[in-house]
């Protein structure tokens, strides 16, 4: 081998050796486990919002709108507090060359659940993506996200593993310039058993009767194989769930087949595949506007869009015309998340009549529809009619 290629081996072969440490002391880390907070104990429940970049800011404005007309006894009797959360955008992250700037990761941990708008991640270069991070440094490790289309009897939740797979490593990958790149997808024991049961757990409580375990394991045979494995140890504490293996390929064949895809109820995915079958999912229900996506962790919580930031309707001069839907829904996830069941149901009450049954006010993200704020309107004032 020429002394060159030698060189760069040995330091990729050092860099290797390192990552594999960090990952071994993240699972052993995780396996000594935390225990879930309980929210409904907390005197006062601090909710962090964070408006993020291009429609960000405008979505969550209009959502915070909505958390202070459903909490208004609760902010006012000081049982909840609504935060700001500054920093978390594209400019600030830049100039500081941090993903998630200290004092706002800061000002986020001091918060107990965070509410966040889409934040926009360069293509390339070295910056790593601030959700990505935040999952990490939050150690959200399940992203849930419930598609629905009550017509076509569809009413699926999948359970996506969060922090490990292709993106735990996403920003550390290997190459030889000019001649290769290697990037590194993990898969630890413990991460992938916290994801099973937190799925299998959701399907107990809610009476679900088949979990499907989405990976690539006829491929990926050490990190997909090992996943699926651990699913169907965590399974076999579920006898009333069946647990079925499916490969990615055929799962995002059968969403778009209407003869079958209302049998499935659960999905419990790793990382990448979660994501890309997550935004298929959502299109069927109407759109990535139109879904909302909870990341849970055993201390904080973050709710979000599924969506980005859309920085082509920022330029369009568009961004007012984005949909909310997705974010009231993420809104709806936290109000449960943090044991506001009432006011979850009465957000989600409003959202079936404003979405499917009367349908006054429509966006449809460009000037032939309705505002952000003309739907968050019709939001608000449905809820006081029903609330009456
Ligand atoms: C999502 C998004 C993120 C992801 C991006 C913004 C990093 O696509 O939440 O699905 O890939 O997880
Ligand atoms: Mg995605």
């Amino acid at each position: 081998m020429e002394q060159q290629f030698e060189q760069q081996i040995d330091r990729a072969t050092a860099h290797f050796r390192a990552l594999l440490e960090t990952q071994l002391a993240r699972q052993i880390r995780m396996e000594s486990g935390e225990r879930a907070k309980d929210f409904s104990k907390l005197a006062t429940v601090r909710i962090g919002i964070c408006g993020g970049d291009g429609i960000g800011p405008i979505l969550t404005r209009e959502a915070r709108r909505v958390l202070n007309a459903l909490l208004a006894d609760e902010i006012a009797s000081g049982r909840i507090e609504l935060r700001e959360i500054e920093g978390l955008t594209i400019e600030n992250r830049l100039a500081r060359g941090e993903a998630v700037p200290a004092d706002t990761l800061d000002a986020i941990k001091a918060c107990d659940v965070l509410l966040k708008g889409p934040t926009t991640t360069p293509k390339g270069g070295t910056m790593e993506s601030a959700n990505v991070a935040l999952r990490r440094e939050l150690d959200l490790y399940a992203n849930v996200r419930p598609v629905s289309v009550p017509e076509e009897g569809i009413d699926w939740i999948f359970y996506r593993e969060n922090t490990e797979g292709e993106y735990v490593l996403g920003s550390q990958g290997i190459e030889i310039p000019g001649k290769l790149a290697m990037d590194f997808k993990v898969t630890t024991d413990a991460g992938t058993r916290r994801i099973a049961r937190a799925a299998f757990e959701y399907a107990r409580q809610n009476g679900k009767t088949r979990v499907a375990i989405v990976t690539k394991a006829n491929i990926m045979k050490k990190t997909d194989g090992n996943f699926s494995g651990i699913c169907h140890e965590v399974a076999a504490d579920y006898p009333e769930i069946e647990a079925e293996d499916w490969y990615i390929d055929i799962m995002t064949a059968n969403l778009v087949n209407p003869a079958i895809r209302n049998r499935f109820q659960v999905f419990l995915l790793p990382n990448l595949y979660g994501d890309i079958i997550t935004d298929e999912a959502a299109q069927i229900q109407g759109g990535v506007g139109t879904a909302g996506s909870a990341n849970i962790g055993d201390r904080y919580a973050m709710f979000e869009a599924i969506h980005g930031s859309a920085p082509r309707m920022i330029e369009e001069g568009l961004g007012e015309y984005a949909n909310p839907s997705s974010l009231f829904k993420a809104v709806e996830m936290m109000l449960r998340h943090i044991s506001r069941t009432k006011q979850a149901d009465l957000l989600a009450h409003a959202m079936r009549i404003c979405t499917e049954e009367e349908c006054r006010v429509t966006v449809t993200g460009d000037r032939s529809g309705a505002t952000c704020t003309a739907f968050a309107d019709y939001v608000l004032e449905t809820i006081r009619k029903i609330s009456s």
